[in-house]
C-alpha cells in the first residue's frame, strides 16, 4: 500500500474527526489553512492589489513554529497562494516542513517560476496555475509572455508527474473562450476550476475587466451543461456552479465554514477566520494562536463571496443532511487515492484528477 493512500485515509479520518467534534461539542478545528506566505509577485494583474502591499512578511523561524502550533491543533491541508508563493526563497524549507507532518500541500501560482523550483513542487499535492484564457485574452490579463510561461510549466509539471490543475477567473475576455478553455483542459489532460471576478481590494478598479451578464449567463449555463454531461476536467462542483449562476448579484446563502475548519493567514502573518469579515484578527507572534484556531468564531458574512476555494468548502463540510450531490462532493473529493495509480492510465488519471478536487481549496 502506498503512503499517499494511507496519507489520503488519514486526513479523510481527520476531517471526519472535525465534523464530529464540531457537531457534538461546537470545537472549531483549523483542519485547512490557506496562507498568502508573501505579498511580493513579478506580474501586476490588472484585478489583484496584493502586490501593492509591501508588508514585513514573518520570518522562516515564525512560519516553522506556526507550522508546528497549527498541526497541533488539527492542520491536515495547507494552501500556499501570495503574490507569487515561488518567490520566497525559504519555501522549500517550509514545504518540506508540513511534509514531515504529513500535511496536504497545495500551491498555487502564476506558473513563470515552476521550470526553476519543480525540486520544491515535486513535494507538494497539487499545483494550481491561474489560466485566464487563449493566449491573448490571458496575456491580456497578466502581461505579454504569461501565457508561454503557462504551457511551458505545464511540460514540466506532467514531466514529474506532479498533480496539476488550472484557475480560470471569469473576465470579460474568458466568458466568451469557455469552449477553447474546456478544449485545452482535455488535450492535456489537465482539470480546471473556474471561479467569477470580485472586488477584493477598493483600490482595484475591475470595470474594464468585469464580463456583461449576458455573456457571463452564457458562460456559466455552458459551464453547467459540460458538468451535467459528466465532463471529469471541470472540477468545480454543480453546487458551486449554480451558486455562482446570480453574479455580481447577491446569491443564495450558505452556512461557512470558515472559523469553524478554515482559517486565513496573510502575507503580514495576521490569521483570521476569513479576510473578508472585519474584526478579529490575530498576528502568529501574538501567542494566542491556538486559542484562536479551537475557540468557535461564529462568522456572519453580510456581502457575497464568489472564492470558488472557499465555497466549496463550505459545500463541503456545512452540508446540513447528506444528499447524493454531498455524497458526491465528498466522494469526488476526499476519497483517498494512491499517488502511484494516477499516471497508469489515461482513464485513471481523468478519474483521480477529479478525485483530488481538495486541491482546489
Ligand atoms: C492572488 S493569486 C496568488 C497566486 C499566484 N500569484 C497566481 O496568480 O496564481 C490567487 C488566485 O486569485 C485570483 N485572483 C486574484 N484577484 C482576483 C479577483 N479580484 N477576483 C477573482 N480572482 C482573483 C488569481 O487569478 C489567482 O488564480
Ligand atoms: S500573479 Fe497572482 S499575485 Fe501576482 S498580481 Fe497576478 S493574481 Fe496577483
Amino acid at each position: 500500500m502506498s503512503t499517499g493512500y494511507m496519507k489520503n485515509k488519514l486526513h479523510l479520518i481527520s476531517v471526519l474527526s472535525a465534523l464530529i467534534r464540531k457537531k457534538l461539542f461546537g470545537r472549531s478545528t483549523p483542519l485547512f489553512i490557506s496562507w498568502e506566505i508573501t505579498n511580493r509577485c513579478n506580474y501586476r494583474c490588472p484585478y489583484c492589489s496584493v502586490w501593492k502591499d509591501r508588508s514585513k512578511e514573518p520570518s522562516l523561524q515564525e512560519i516553522l513554529a506556526t507550522i508546528d502550533e497549527l498541526y497541533k491543533a488539527g492542520t491536515r491541508f495547507i494552501s500556499f497562494s501570495g503574490g507569487e508563493p515561488l518567490l520566497r526563497k525559504d519555501l522549500s524549507a517550509i514545504i518540506e516542513h508540513c511534509q514531515l507532518r504529513n500535511m496536504y500541500i497545495k500551491v498555487t501560482t502564476n506558473g513563470s517560476l515552476v521550470e526553476e523550483h519543480i525540486d520544491i513542487l515535486k513535494c507538494v499535492d497539487f499545483v494550481l496555475m491561474t489560466f485566464n484564457g487563449p493566449e491573448p485574452v490571458h496575456d491580456a490579463v497578466r502581461h505579454k509572455g504569461s501565457y508561454s510561461d503557462v504551457v511551458r510549466a505545464l511540460k514540466v509539471l506532467q514531466k514529474s508527474k506532479i498533480p496539476c490543475g488550472l484557475n480560470c477567473v471569469l473576465t470579460k475576455g474568458a466568458v466568451s473562450h469557455i469552449d477553447e478553455l474546456i478544449r485545452f483542459a482535455r488535450a492535456h489532460g489537465i482539470p480546471i476550476t473556474f471561479q467569477p471576478l470580485e472586488e477584493r481590494s477598493r483600490s482595484v478598479d475591475l470595470k474594464k475587466l468585469e464580463p456583461d451578464r449576458a455573456a457571463y449567463g452564457t458562460a456559466i449555463q455552458k459551464l453547467i451543461s459540460y458538468k451535467r454531461s459528466g465532463d471529469a476536467l471541470i472540477l468545480n462542483t454543480l453546487s458551486y456552479l449554480n451558486y455562482i449562476v446570480p453574479w455580481p448579484n447577491t446569491p443564495q446563502r450558505v452556512s461557512c465554514a470558515a472559523g469553524s475548519y478554515f482559517f486565513r493567514i496573510n502575507a503580514r502573518g495576521d490569521i483570521c477566520a476569513c479576510d473578508r469579515i472585519k474584526g478579529r484578527r490575530y498576528h502568529l507572534r501574538s501567542g494566542t494562536l491556538r486559542k484562536v484556531l479551537t475557540s468557535s468564531v461564529p462568522v456572519v458574512c453580510t456581502t457575497p463571496c464568489w472564492r470558488n476555494a472557499t465555497m466549496e468548502l463550505n459545500y463541503l463540510l456545512m452540508a446540513r443532511f447528506l444528499s447524493w450531490e454531498t455524497f458526491r462532493n465528498i466522494l469526488s473529493r476526499v476519497v483517498p487515492i494512491s499517488r502511484s495509480l494516477r499516471y497508469r492510465s489515461r482513464a485513471i488519471r481523468k478519474k483521480n484528477m477529479l478525485r483530488s478536487g481538495v486541491c482546489c481549496l
